[in-house]
């Protein structure tokens, strides 16, 4: 995980440094650090805590410089402590450096070449540092004991390193770790994503795995590790300023929830044509036809909607679907079709397990589909073919608008390969999802309720239980994850059935038991799990449908087409998780441990 900027110019970096870090935050928030280079030499500020904590420090020592490097980290080798914070230096202190990723190798390459110098943290960035300083003695030529070191290098990276003796130059590299370049007129940035830049240019370049850049404030040179020299054209980001910024908001969690209608409105105006027809890329409807079983590959939330796809894909379009968590994928690999299409769910189009898959997958010559939120990310660029959440851009941590954005555009995949194959439906998505949407929004407005409900079931609760049938069960998975990764409540999910099984015995006196019903077929059956819970003690919360209610029910969510109730029914679920986690004084977009953007496996 973890975010790298880097800034090169006429400019003061501090502010953009700062800046850029503070948009990259959701990638990881133990520790941070900027290096900034001017006349009198480098100057490093780190600190163990946020950039909060980083700029106070910063602004403690007013360096002025016109480049520099910074780093936001989520810790894999070493605990979240100042020495281990980012930049971290070569044993001269002549080359700084900034590094997203994990260095598999690390432990062979200090053995094999750096067994006499004396690491200064535990983590396995310093080893590149120190080898560029060590190539560069044997070498004598920065940019090419930088290539070697790279090239020495397994793992994912993204990394940025400055040079006390040169000014000019910020030297960069990239493996599977996301990296931009980022052009502008006398100046050039690199960023783990385009929204830390947004500040300063529009234009970025991707770069590719095992490329390396030679980043100066007129020009910026991409090569492959071999030396060969990459021409590669802008892309203009996509993305207004203000889409990233919590405006009123006290969260952006709360915002992001808010914007669920709204992006679901947004689906259905990119899916539709004129003829009011689905409009969704040929080349993918052929994927989709031709294939005999789809395989969704996905984690967390995005796993979560792949359950909910699966629903879409089987019942609508006649076509298998089997829904893998990415990690456990090549441990447990299925027997595989004749014809399978690979589908990948994923918010940032950067999740490494996910990814991980992707290139195994490609390598058996495997179609794969990406459904993402970022169309240039990793996951997007490297599938056959990508469909476009348009949900925005996702701060908070844990993911809402992006689960029902991907529950929608799964819904109108699933119509179209339906109409593809010839199968008649009566279910018209853009006329249901439109009808969600509105629901949606009636449960936004009615956040005083659901805020009493949050602070009547939950006060002091160590844990809570979510239970459902059919597609009831997948929300409660999701609701519960929601919950304990914000508020840090135990919450687990369970499928009603399985109650009498096992997990009944966790039933005590006064347990919290959320209950969905929002199914016809299942209605009786989860009300007859809500007695046999309430008959042991439990303090059941039932949120059911409109027109499947009964007297006693906790809330009703409006009607919408049963199909697509998870989009609407997974609204309050969202917003009982945040304002328990408010109520608890926990850090809502940023809960601990964790980061937005899983990019190591
Ligand atoms: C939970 C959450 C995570 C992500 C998971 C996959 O709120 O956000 O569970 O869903 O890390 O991330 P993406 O979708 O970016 O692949």
């Amino acid at each position: 995980m973890c975010g790298i900027v880097g800034y090169i110019g006429t400019q003061d970096t501090t502010e953009i440094l700062l800046k850029g870090l503070g948009k990259l935050e959701y990638r990881g928030y133990d520790s941070a650090g900027i290096a900034q280079l001017n006349d009198d030499g480098i100057h490093i500020t780190k600190v163990k805590g946020r950039i909060a904590a980083l700029r106070e420090e910063v602004e403690k020592k007013e360096v002025r410089a016109t480049m520099g490097i910074g780093h936001t980290r989520w810790a894999t080798h070493g605990a979240p402590s100042y020495e281990n914070a980012h930049p971290h230096q070569s044993a001269s202190g002549r080359f700084t450096i900034v590094h997203n990723g994990v260095i598999e190798n690390y432990e062979d390459v200090q053995r094999e070449y750096l067994s006499d110098v004396d690491m200064k943290s535990e983590t396995d960035t310093e080893i590149i540092v120190q080898l560029v300083e060590n190539l560069y003695h044997e070498l004598g030529d920065v940019q090419e004991a930088f290539r070697k070191a790279i090239s020495l290098m397994k793992g994912s990276y993204a990394v940025g390193i400055i040079d006390q003796e040169d000014p000019n130059t910020i030297y960069v590299a990239k493996n599977k770790s996301p990296l931009l370049v980022g052009l502008g007129d006398g100046f050039n940035v690199v960023s783990s994503d385009s929204m830390a830049m947004l500040q300063v240019t529009d234009q970025f370049v991707e770069l590719e795995d095992k490329e390396i850049v030679i980043v100066r404030r007129e020009e910026v040179e991409i090569q492959k590790l071999d030396g060969t020299k990459v021409d590669r054209e802008p892309f203009t980001a996509e993305i207004d300023e203000s889409d990233i910024e919590k405006g009123t908001y006290p969260h952006f969690m709360l915002k992001e929830i808010d914007e669920q209608p709204f992006v679901i409105r947004k689906i259905i105006q990119e899916y539709q044509d004129e003829n009011d027809q689905i409009k969704l890329d040929p080349d993918v409807r052929q994927a989709m036809t031709k294939c005999d079983r789809v395989y969704i590959i996905a984690c967390g939330t995005s796993y979560h909607a792949g359950l909910i796809g699966k629903q879409f894909i089987e019942k609508l379009a006649q076509t298998p679907v089997e829904v893998h968590v990415a990690s456990e994928f090549s441990y447990n690999m299925p027997l595989i079709s004749d014809n399978p299409l690979f589908v990948f769910i994923s918010q940032s189009g950067e999740t490494a397990d996910s990814r991980a898959v992707l290139v195994e997958t490609k390598a058996k010559g495997y179609p794969a589909l990406t459904i993402t939120n970022v169309p240039g990310s990793t996951l997007s660029r490297e599938a056959d073919y990508t469909l476009h959440l348009h949900a925005g851009p996702e701060i908070a941590v844990a993911s809402t608008k992006a689960y029902t954005a991907q529950m929608a555009v799964l819904a109108i995949l699933a119509v179209d390969t339906a109409q593809a194959k010839g199968i008649e439906l009566e279910f018209n998505p853009m006329k249901q999802l439109g009808i969600a949407a509105n629901a949606m929004e009636a449960l936004c407005d009615q956040k005083e309720e659901i805020e009493q409900i949050s602070a009547d079931f939950l006060p002091t609760t160590r844990n809570c239980f979510f239970i459902g049938r059919s597609v009831d069960y997948y929300v409660g998975l999701e609701g519960a994850l929601k919950l304990k990764e914000i508020s840090y409540i135990q919450a687990e999910g369970f499928a009603g059935g399985e109650l009498k099984h096992g997990t009944i015995a966790l039933i005590e006196e006064g347990t919290p038991v959320v209950a969905l019903a929002t199914q016809e077929n299942v209605n009786y059956s989860i009300r007859g799990n809500v007695k046999e819970v309430a008959a042991r003690g439990a303090n059941p919360c039932v949120i059911s449908m409109k027109g499947l209610d009964q007297e006693g029910d906790t809330f009703v969510i409006p009607e919408v087409h049963e199909l697509l109730t998870p989009l609407v029914s997974v609204v309050p679920m969202q917003l009982i998780a945040y304002y328990a986690a408010l109520h608890r004084d926990c850090d809502v977009d940023k809960p601990r441990n964790l980061a937005k953007s899983v990019t190591v496996e």
